[in-house]
């Protein structure tokens, strides 16, 4: 039954353009649980958006409210969490997120990522002015982070359905 699935909460972790965001949204639709998006929380929290945030502010201060915003997430019930493709970088983070619930790496291909960044202009550290060089070597950094999650769930070349419904045959 594609609909019972434990109840959890779910914490989508993984690179930017991932598809992060877009799983989330129907693995909420279809396992019935509340959205929320970290990155959509701190624009909510602070007031600005998050290019503004790093222009004006810097990446310091992005991800001291990015642990500020999943510490403030009190759920009793389970919600599907997008977070942003840098939550995993910081310790701490993993502690409250595991509190919240399972860790789930969406991992891609840099050909996948890479094909879903093109034009993308609301990612300050994925922005044209950025090297391709220096967004692999971001990812290659991060790959290992990412693999601490509880489940791994590869996305290249899959529908998003197909993706969801194997999240929710695996929690
Ligand atoms: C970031 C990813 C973004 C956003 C911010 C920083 C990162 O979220 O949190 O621009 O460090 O990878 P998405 O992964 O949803 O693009």
């Amino acid at each position: 039954n594609m609909c019972k699935t434990s109840e959890k909460t779910l914490v989508l972790v993984g690179f930017m353009g991932a598809g992060k965001s877009t799983i989330a949204r129907v693995l909420a639709k279809l396992s019935g649980r509340p959205l929320v998006d970290l990155d959509a929380l701190i624009v909510q929290q602070q007031g600005c958006t998050i290019p503004t945030i790093f222009a004006d502010q810097g990446e310091d201060s992005f991800r001291r409210y990015e642990t500020e915003a999943l510490r403030s997430l009190n759920e009793t019930t389970p919600i599907v969490l997008a977070t942003g493709g840098g939550i995993v970088g910081r310790q701490e983070n993993w502690q409250l997120m595991r509190r919240l619930g399972l860790v789930i790496y969406l991992r891609a291909s840099w050909e996948t990522l890479r094909a879903r960044l093109v034009g993308s202009s609301d990612r300050p550290l994925a922005s044209s002015d950025r090297s391709e060089a220096d967004i692999v070597n971001l990812l290659q950094q991060r790959v290992p982070l990412y693999e601490q999650a509880d489940l791994i769930i590869d996305t290249d070349g899959r529908e998003v359905e197909d993706v969801v419904h194997e999240i929710m045959t695996r929690v």
